[in-house]
């Protein structure tokens, strides 16, 4: 009986059709929560939509509002090698080489000098491209200056088809990360690209460096310089036509048949190197391998 009785409590609860009551509530005592949490939930997403309309309306499309106090930009390599930063090759094996040449052709494509000059600006050499916003009028679109993919010379891949892969002599492409607004020189002095045998650790406190085999390098344009006129970047909005400017370094004499490990820095009187904060910032490194005899 007691459980009988139980039942019908619960049943009770449910619909009480004596009060008319739902789960204990009459039908307009429900309907006013109902109404509360619906006025309540507009409420709520209004006060979003307006705090994120008038965040927005402080942001500025061409420009970040918050940016990272100027930092060392990272460098990258071209061909990218692998995983492993490794370049190898043997110069028997055509097929072995021949995917490097063909990504430098490919990455250097938007270099090709018809399409610079139909882009971009010849700019003055050696000083910065300032063009600022005066106040709220922005100078919009902003113009950006060429970088002819003729100014690797013999990296360009325009005379040697295979940027010297073919004959042990390769050239690697390296190019600065972009930073917003970063004036990467002072007193006129442009930053450049120096490369080095790397030192390596081979074991415990022993470290070795293959300066004897890195050989003669060639940099172009001439001294592995990054000229002052493509700085500073703006950010792709505002200067959608902006062409990283590179530098090409040529191993003339690398030691065939061996790992060379190659650290690639940049040096500029303003941007500190390997700060604490990343040791990568500001330099590259891979190894490079030419085999000359089949393997
Ligand atoms: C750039 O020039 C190279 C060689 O001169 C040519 O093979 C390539 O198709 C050109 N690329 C573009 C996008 O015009
Ligand atoms: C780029 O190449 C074009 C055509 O070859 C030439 O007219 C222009 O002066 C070059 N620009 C620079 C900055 O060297
Ligand atoms: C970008 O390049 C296109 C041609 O590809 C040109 O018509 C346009 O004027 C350039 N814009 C700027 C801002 O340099
Ligand atoms: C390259 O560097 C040398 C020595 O620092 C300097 O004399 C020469 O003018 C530089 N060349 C160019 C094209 O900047
Ligand atoms: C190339 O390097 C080797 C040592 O690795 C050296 O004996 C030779 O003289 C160098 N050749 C040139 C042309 O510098």
């Amino acid at each position: 009986m007691a459980k009988d009785g139980e039942k019908d409590g619960w049943k009770e609860f449910i619909w009480n059709p004596r009060t008319r009551e739902f789960l204990g509530r009459t039908a307009s005592s429900w309907g006013l929560i109902i109404l509360f949490y619906v006025v309540f939930y507009i409420f709520l997403a209004g006060l979003f939509a307006l705090t994120m309309y008038v965040m927005l309306q402080t942001l500025d499309d061409h420009k970040p509002t918050w940016q990272d106090r100027l930092s060392t930009p990272g460098m990258v390599i071209r061909p990218k090698a692998d995983e492993t930063f490794e370049i190898a090759y043997s110069i028997k094996d055509t097929e072995s080489w021949d995917m490097y040449a063909q990504t430098l052709d490919k990455f250097l494509s938007p270099y090709n000098n018809s399409l610079q000059t139909q882009k971009n600006d010849e700019c003055t050499p050696d000083q910065y491209f300032l063009q600022e916003d005066s106040g709220d009028v922005k100078n919009n679109p902003k113009r950006s200056c060429q970088f002819n993919r003729t100014m690797l010379e013999e990296c360009s891949g325009i005379n040697d088809r295979y940027y010297g892969y073919q004959e042990g002599k390769p050239c690697i492409i390296i190019k600065l990360n972009r930073v917003i607004g970063m004036l990467p020189g002072k007193d006129g002095q442009a930053p450049y690209v120096s490369c080095a045998a790397k030192r390596y650790k081979v074991g415990k406190n022993e470290w070795r460096e293959d300066s004897d085999k890195i050989g003669e390098l060639m940099y172009f344009p001439p001294n592995g310089t990054f000229n002052l006129m493509y700085y500073p970047y703006y950010g792709k909005k505002a200067q959608v036509n902006y062409s990283q400017p590179l530098v090409a370094v040529k191993f003339l004499n690398i030691t065939t048949n061996q790992e060379v490990n190659i650290e690639c820095r940049i040096f500029a009187n303003n941007i500190p190197v390997g700060s604490e904060r990343d040791k990568y910032a500001g330099r590259v490194s891979f190894k490079l391998r030419i085999n000359t005899v089949s393997t």
